[in-house]
């Protein structure tokens, strides 16, 4: 089992370049399956997850050609139409996201047969919403031992959905599938982040027919068949948050490069709210020493607000500030697993159901610590740069599912960091 050991106290200076972004790669992905020509992806983070669905992808029938990932972040997926319509459980259960090519099968091969992804460390993370809507577009599902077996022996047919809560998933399933439905489709209450208006562009250079208006709404035209294409991923925004955060805790002069300011427009205002010096330029933010963090209240929200991937590393943040601030989380119903391990760490973090309250503290001292879920383990690592002492992270597995090259990125800044067999 692999550890990353960090010994705090450098600060960081110097450039971190950000990756593309995971969430946006994983349903583009996921997209090759609406086309027998080949999509290729450039800007492609070299990251477990993909892995993974890549592999979900080849046991469906997806040719995945990864030859270039690791030299130029580009992968290329080419769907080879096969009897093949099964995503099984041991490949899903390693990632909910594979959930993902339940819309596309459905679209395209009109069955599908998906285990149901199960929960995992932040909440029970059910697919009602995925399976209803695709219900609406003319699926027909059955749950048997685990897995959800749909089909449409009449193909898809474009309706009217009304997503009765924002779901990220469940409207890029849905959008997908209704590519190729009959007919025009017409979703209300959309989520609207950065990733899915990525998959939407690419779905469109694929020859889609969509249009997204506002408060939430987008029209689609269903058409017979999608082309192949080549596709940039965005950058990562939550990979862009979470090294700002560490710029800023560490009081060097870091530059975060190859973002997309758009896309964090509302992180930056709350970071500056809490007194964090930042400069943008361009497609760069450059972040110095702060001289004073003050304390806030915060709620995490679909975007455009503030986002709940970034909930647990903005709490290493708000542990500096002079008096207490205040979390809420309103998307995730379990998504505090970092909090007792921050405040074995040194941290003051007191939580109550969804709202977390942060008391100032007197700094991190190093300890051996778990990482149980992807941003739970990005805020160990923060906490780690400014703790006195030698920190050891267990299960950084956990870290290679979202943050890329994350040791090399943080050493070439100064961070006195290193990853153990
Ligand atoms: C996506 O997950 C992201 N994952 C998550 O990032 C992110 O935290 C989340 O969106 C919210 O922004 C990917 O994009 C691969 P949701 P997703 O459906 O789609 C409930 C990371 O760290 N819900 O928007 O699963 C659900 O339980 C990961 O990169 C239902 O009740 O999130 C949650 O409480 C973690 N029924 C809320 O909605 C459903 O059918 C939001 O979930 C679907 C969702």
């Amino acid at each position: 089992m692999q550890k990353i050991v960090i010994v705090g106290g450098e600060p960081l200076q110097g450039t971190i370049s950000i990756s593309g972004s995971k969430n946006a790669a994983l349903p583009l992905m996921a997209a090759s399956i609406l086309t027998d020509e080949s999509i290729a992806l450039k800007n492609t983070p070299n990251l477990a997850d993909i892995h993974t669905m890549g592999s979900v992808l080849d046991s469906l029938g997806v040719n995945f050609d990864k030859a270039d990932l690791v030299s130029k972040n580009e992968i290329k997926l080419t769907y080879a139409d096969s009897s093949k319509a099964l995503a099984e459980y041991d490949l899903v259960r390693k990632m909910r996201a594979s959930i993902l090519v339940l819309g596309p099968l459905l679209a395209r091969k009109r069955e599908a047969t998906v285990s149901l992804p199960g929960g995992c460390a932040i909440g029970a993370r059910p697919i009602n919403i995925h399976v209803d809507a695709l219900t609406q577009l003319g699926g027909e599902f059955n749950l048997e031992k685990g897995y959800i077996k749909c089909e449409a022996k009449s193909g898809l047919r474009g309706a009217k959905i009304n997503l009765p809560m924002i779901s990220v998933g469940a409207t890029e399933n849905i959008i997908m599938a209704a590519t190729l439905a009959k007919g025009e489709t017409e979703i209300n209450n959309i989520a609207t982040e950065p990733e899915i208006m990525d998959l939407i562009d690419c779905l469109k250079s694929m020859g889609a027919i969509i249009e997204v208006q506002d408060n939430r709404r987008v029209l689609i035209q269903g058409v017979d068949k999608l082309h192949g294409t080549t596709h940039t991923v965005i950058p990562d925004r939550i990979e862009a948050g979470t090294y700002i955060i560490a710029g800023a805790i560490t009081k060097g002069e870091l530059e975060v490069t190859n973002l997309n300011l758009e896309h964090i427009d509302n992180m930056i205002s709350v970071f500056k709210n809490i007194g964090v010096n930042i400069l943008k330029e361009n497609n760069t933010v450059r972040v110095k020493e702060s001289s004073l963090i003050n304390n806030i209240d915060l709620d995490t929200k679909e975007f455009p607000g503030f986002p709940t991937d970034m909930q647990a590393q903005i709490m290493v943040l708000l542990s500096l500030a002079g008096k207490p601030s205040t979390v809420r989380e309103n998307i995730f119903e379990n998504r505090f697993m970092h909090v007792p391990e921050l405040n074995r760490m040194g941290a003051n973090i007191d939580t109550d159901g969804s709202k977390a309250t942060i008391n100032p503290c007197n700094g991190f001292s190093g300890a051996q610590v778990m990482a149980t879920d992807l941003r739970a383990s990005v805020s160990l690592v923060l906490a780690s740069l400014i703790a006195t002492g030698e920190t050891t992270i267990n299960r950084v597995y956990h870290l290679d599912r979202g943050y890329e090259r994350l040791e090399d990125k943080l050493a070439s800044c100064g961070a006195n960091i290193q990853r153990i067999q």
